[in-house]
């Protein structure tokens, strides 16, 4: 640069012309002091008023026309100065709303950058060799003509520049523009870095609210966007169930008329499970699936299913494999994986003299010996074609000690048949219920078939 460049209470300057000192600056103790005031009144003010109220008092300080203040900023990785008051006494002047980046070629831009504060007497006739540049398409838009200006940057106590203020057109008692002084810098400079602090500390104060205001909407978006994905899970879930329930049902109906019997071995099951203090999650799932466990039965002939005669040899084999054909139905999906077990083993014996593997105690799944009992008490307790449901006290006696068929001591798991026996009242509530809504939502419904049938004709399944 040609111009004169000088150091002035260590802050560099860049002068277009020698420097003109008028009145001794001798006010600066006065201008300190009633910056420090207003800053101090108004703690809550935002950073636009703030900077608003700056501007006004350099302006008023040093008579500038007009002046803009700007606050430095990181946009995606970029430094911008961003307006945020504009003043002109002369013209009217929109929002402060406009932004330019922070690099040599502007003349705030070259203040934000280096750091110097400039004062040029006319910015049309800026020395070729500065590499900023006047731009003039405010003055073409609006009229006004630009001529002195004064730029200097605003710091945090740190040193750090955090904004620039551009004073403009100091107007003399005679109506004339004149260049601005060094005293105008001398007056201002100190209270500069007081200044800074405050923006600083209220553009902080105002970017953390504005973060949090932006987290709070996130975490409403969340939380709408969490609530949507359990009702749809919540959907998922019952569709699922119904679809658990609606194959038990159909299960049902291509073996006999069952009514709710299906949905009382969940429930036997589930008290069962409980009992015998297995995981909630277990409980709440044998509630459900248990109702699966003649699934497999759909795959067999309905000619063998209905015969009222005597089965063959075949055809009992055959009826038998409703175990396997259950397992295969189920085992391919996961969530079924406690229903396959289920139809697999039910019919399997604590002695291993059940099929269709010939398990033997515990390698029998849990799920599965707590479905034979089960199973076996609701058969006890049905109508069947060929006989009558026993009561409760009987149906206990014969599942404690056993008759022509049921031997309990080679049948079922001893601990669960334990807790059978000492919590009798609990399957005989449910089968009570189970009466209560079949009277109220068909009185046709019969129940029959499951494990335990009378000499000649063998099980059924
Ligand atoms: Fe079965």
């Amino acid at each position: 640069m040609d111009a004169g460049t000088g150091k002035a209470e260590g802050r560099e300057t860049v002068r277009q012309s020698e420097p003109v000192n008028g009145a001794r600056a001798d006010r600066q103790g006065g201008v300190v002091r009633e910056f420090l005031e207003f800053i101090e009144q108004a703690p809550d003010q935002s950073v636009r008023d703030v900077t608003g109220r700056i501007l006004l008092r350099c302006r008023t300080l040093t008579s500038a026309e007009a002046g803009t203040v700007f606050i430095l900023r990181l946009r995606d990785g970029t430094r911008w100065l961003e307006a945020m008051s504009v003043q002109n006494d002369v013209i009217e002047t929109g929002a402060a709303n406009f932004a330019i980046p922070v690099d040599e070629r502007s003349i705030a831009g070259y203040v934000a950058a280096t750091g110097r504060t400039l004062f040029i007497d006319d910015a049309y006739a800026i020395p070729d060799s500065w590499p900023f540049r006047f731009n003039s398409a405010f003055d073409l838009k609006s009229g006004f003509r630009t001529r002195s200006i004064l730029c200097f940057a605003m710091r945090s106590y740190e040193q750090r520049t955090i904004g620039v203020v551009q004073l403009i057109n100091r107007r003399g008692g005679d109506g004339r523009i004149y260049p601005f002084l060094a005293e105008h810098e001398e007056m201002i400079a100190p209270v500069n870095h007081l200044v800074g602090r405050a923006i600083e500390r209220i553009d902080s104060l105002e970017q953390i609210a504005e973060q949090n205001r932006l987290l709070r909407v996130r975490n409403e978006e969340l939380r709408i966007a969490r609530e949507r994905a359990d009702a749809l899970r919540a959907e998922t879930e019952r569709a699922f169930m119904a679809t658990v329930e609606l194959l038990g049902r159909a299960a049902e109906r291509h073996d006999y008329d069952t009514g709710n019997h299906t949905q009382r071995v969940n429930e036997y099951s589930f008290r069962l499970a409980r009992l015998a203090e297995l995981p909630d999650e277990f409980c709440s799932e044998i509630r459900y699936l248990a109702a699966l466990h003649d699934v497999g039965k759909m795959a067999v002939d309905k000619a063998i299913l209905h015969k009222p005669a005597r089965l063959t040899d075949e055809e009992y084999k055959e009826m038998q494999r409703h175990t396997v054909y259950g397992f295969e139905i189920l085992s391919v999906h996961e969530r079924m994986a406690m229903a396959a077990e289920i139809a697999h083993s039910h019919h399997e014996k604590w002695d291993g003299s059940g099929y269709p593997r010939g398990l033997v105690g515990e390698a029998i799944p849990i799920a599965a010996r707590i479905v034979a009992i089960a199973d076996v008490y609701d058969a006890l307790r049905s109508d069947r074609p060929y006989k009558a449901g026993f009561d409760h006290a009987r149906t206990v006696e014969i599942m404690t000690r056993g008759d022509s068929r049921i031997d309990p001591a080679r049948h079922f798991d001893p601990r669960l048949l334990r807790l059978f026996a000492e919590n009798q009242h609990v399957f005989d509530e449910v089968w009570t219920e189970s009466l209560g809504r079949r009277t109220a939502m068909d009185p046709k419904e019969r129940s029959d078939e499951a494990d335990v049938e009378p000499a000649p004709v063998r099980s059924r399944g």
